[in-house]
């Protein structure tokens, strides 16, 4: 979850590392730091909170940063886990001699035996992280090669670890090794940069390596050697992508979240482009590379992932049971490995992931290999760990994300999922004039969603009139239920105002109990079947003097009439109604966020992409 950028070449290297690292913010950071090797010595400046602060620190030790010739460096953003985000804390972290500096993104699990022992043989720490071993091992393991000190070090960690290290006796050289936290290396002309995510070096290099668990490599400017923790030298290809360093920019939005609000129409027509068969209406999903036959063995469907991601595996719990008759159940990622799930060989389990690197779904992937399951993944980010580990499965073409908080992965894996249900589907029991309907649905999403966004304004009028609540209920039955999770999920990340999605029939068998005047309530009561239900349990929540904002379907009176305040949606099918519907929770989110005045894209203790357990 911390972010690693590195570079080695002929510039000076601190513009280049401050902007990898400012690309690398919107994953929530809380302190930073860079190391540069110039004239030989080792320069290391940290600062606690945004990169901006890391940048005057910078100008004041190099007024003049044409003139350096620093042109060998790595740096970092940190997210808390050991220790407090302090300057002392701060990566990079160097060793006794101040010879090594080292940044580091995992966990290192035996970092307190490791630790003792280093101080047992005279190693002063300065930090209470668990990185700073690294800085004193590789140290220790050092006799000339800073590659193999950096396997020897590897060897005797446990946990996961991304890191990059450079020492005073190679000015032009950085060892880098992965276990479980990712690295990609950028291949330049006549320099290397390596990073936890392209994100940070798109702008310098197309041309990338992804490194796999216990690869280690050597970078030069013009050299890159990649060897397995044996040493043994290993080949890894050369991508090439498609990164557009504009689209990870905000082009006039006051947030990236908005941004990608408003992206949804585009991001979800182009997880649907050149999918769909038009002559036997069913999708097309080359990327899972499955026959037919195969399709026809799968007789389970586990769904693993987190947040957002798992939310979006709700929602497809009910296309692949409703649409494909395949029982299906989502297990929270975290859950999976350590409650022993049975995984049968005609079993399939999806992972789902914007980001691909998840730690949670990622051994949720590898548990799931290791029981002999079909193993598919449904990711955003291309070339990302899960997405290589799984082999199979489905890319979103969202674009990227860049608020911490997800919004357009959401509709697109939700939209994923409906492709990938009809293909189940017509592989089963759909007929085809169903299969026909459904694409005819699916196709008109980006139109549904556009209707939502042109009535933003209204939703912001709304939004500014329950900022001042604490508490908040969100309720929603079918697919609905789910999608009541995120728009409650959404609430409290971006806004700090505690918000609880149930099940409407489950608000009875306890949070009724919170209910008051204070206590606003969103029921999802589009015009879908289940509405007469929530009707109910709207009444319910009048009774008891809450007020009661719904999602409703333009033009419908009842509801209206019932609650103090609306958000329209277009008419849709059920299937449909999660995708409109949450985007209107999105943007009543935002403007409650907006409106107390919260840091929308980068919300307190969140990180985008989590890579610890
Ligand atoms: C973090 C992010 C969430 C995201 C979740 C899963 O908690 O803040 O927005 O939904 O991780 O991430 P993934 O990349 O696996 O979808």
């Amino acid at each position: 979850m911390c972010g690693i950028v590195g570079y080695t070449g002929k510039r000076c290297s601190i513009t280049t590392l401050l902007d990898g690292l400012a690309r690398l913010e919107y994953r929530g950071y809380d302190s930073a730091g860079l190391a540069v090797l110039e004239d030989g010595q080792l320069k290391l400046v940290k600062s606690v909170g945004k990169v901006k602060n890391l940048k005057k620190n910078v100008a004041a030790t190099w007024p003049n940063p044409e003139k350096c010739t620093a042109s060998t460096g790595i740096a970092h953003t940190r997210w808390a886990t050991h220790g407090e985000p302090t300057e002392a804390n701060a990566h990079p972290h160097l060793d006794g001699s101040g010879k090594f500096a080292i940044v580091h993104n995992g966990i290192i699990d035996n970092y307190l035996d490791l630790r003792k022992h280093l101080q047992e043989q005279g190693c002063v720490f300065k930090s209470e992280t668990d990185s700073e071993v690294l800085a004193h091992l590789i140290h220790q393991c050092y006799e000339g090669d800073l590659l193999h000190a950096a396997a020897a070090a590897s060897k005797k960690l446990k946990g996961t670890f991304g890191f990059a290290v450079i020492c005073t006796d190679k000015p032009e050289e950085i060892a880098v090794a992965r276990r479980g936290s990712p690295l990609v290396i950028g291949v330049g002309n006549n320099e290397t940069l390596i990073a936890s995510d392209i994100a940070a070096i798109a702008a310098y290099t197309k041309r990338v390596i992804f490194l796999n668990d216990d690869d280690l490599a050597l970078i030069t400017p013009d050299k890159i050697d990649i060897r397995n923790i044996e040493n043994v030298p290993v080949s890894r290809e050369i991508a090439k992508i498609d990164w557009d360093v504009a689209a990870a920019e905000k082009n006039g939005y006051e947030h990236f979240m908005l941004k990608e609000i408003f992206e949804q129409p585009e991001a979800v027509a182009n997880t649907i482009r050149g999918r769909f068969d038009n002559k036997v209406f069913t999708s097309i999903m080359s990327g899972l590379n499955m026959s037919p036959d195969e399709l026809a063995s799968v007789k389970r469907i586990v769904i693993a992932a987190c947040g957002t991601s798992m939310n979006a595996g709700m929602v497809g719990e009910y296309y692949f049971e409703d649409i494909a008759g395949i029982p299906t159940e989502v297990e929270q990622a975290a859950e999976f490995r350590y409650r022993n799930p049975i995984i049968e060989d005609n079993t399939m389990v999806l992972a789902i992931s914007q980001s691909g690197e998840t730690a949670d779904t990622l051994a949720a992937v590898r548990e799931a290999k290791n029981k002999g399951g079909i193993v598919a993944a449904i990711n955003n980010v291309v070339g990302s760990t899960i997405a290589r580990e799984t082999g199979r499965g489905i890319y979103l073409h969202a674009g990227p994300e860049i608020g911490v908080a997800s919004t357009k992965a959401f509709t697109c894996q939700v939209t994923a999922l409906l492709l990938m249900a009809l293909l189940f589907g017509r592989n089963r029991r759909l007929e085809r004039h169903e299969g026909k309907n459904l694409i005819n649905d699916i196709k008109n999403i980006p139109e549904l969603i556009k209707q939502v966004l042109a009535r933003a304004g209204e939703i912001e009028k709304i939004a500014k009139k329950y900022a001042k609540a604490e508490n908040f209920f969100f309720i929603g039955r079918g697919c609905l239920y789910p999608t009541a999770l995120e728009g409650a999920l959404k609430l409290k990340e971006i806004s700090y105002i505690h918000a609880e999605g149930y099940h409407a029939a489950e608000l009875k068998h306890g949070p009724i109990a919170l209910l008051e005047e204070n206590v606003p309530v969103l029921a999802l009561a589009n015009d879908i079947p289940g509405k007469d239900k929530i009707i109910a349990n709207i009444q319910e929540c009048k009774a008891r003097k809450s007020p009661v904002i719904a999602t409703a379907t333009v033009g419908d009176t009842e509801i209206s009439e019932l609650t103090d305040d609306i958000l329209w949606i277009p008419h849709c099918s059920s299937f449909i109604a999660p995708i409109p519907t949450v985007v209107a929770l999105q943007l009543f989110s935002y403007y409650i966020a907006k409106e107390r005045g919260c840091e929308i894209d980068q919300p307190r203790n969140l990180a985008k992409s989590v890579t610890v357990e």
